[in-house]
């Protein structure tokens, strides 16, 4: 279960309240383990948070176009390799279920790796943003 703590505001509205509803949606996902839910609804629940992450990755990224944000071709890498792991981690549930892979992948290039980019690359973009 994540909060998003203080060092993971990034000091733009829409960008925050967004980052918020995805910890919502990513939780939502982590929880599922605990709770015996069957496939299809774990399957509705990842696409939910795949979804959300589109939209949000959509948004930041026009966000840093408009603004002209020079790290914005970089900060888009990250994002599009974020999306690729997503997809990884979808193809692994539809082949093996909520396997032990599957949960190490969850927690290791999802949940740490969003924590980790939000404190750094989203906060690095908010501090330009607000200047600018
Ligand atoms: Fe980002």
């Amino acid at each position: 279960m994540i909060t998003l703590t203080k060092d993971m505001e990034i000091g733009v509205q829409k960008v925050d309240d967004q980052h918020r509803e995805l910890v919502n949606r990513l939780n939502a996902v982590t929880s599922m383990g605990a709770n015996s839910v069957s496939k299809e609804e774990t399957e509705k629940t990842i696409d939910f948070l795949c979804d959300y992450i589109l939209l949000h990755f959509n948004d930041e990224e026009a966000l840093q176009k408009q603004s002209g944000y020079p790290k914005y071709e970089w900060h888009k890498g990250q994002h599009q390799l974020y999306v690729a792991e997503i997809g990884k981690l979808k193809q692994e549930f539809f082949m093996n279920g909520a396997s032990a892979k599957f949960t190490l992948d969850l927690n290791n290039s999802i949940v740490n790796w969003i924590v980790r980019h939000i404190k750094s690359a989203d906060v690095e973009f908010g501090k330009f943003y607000r200047a600018n």
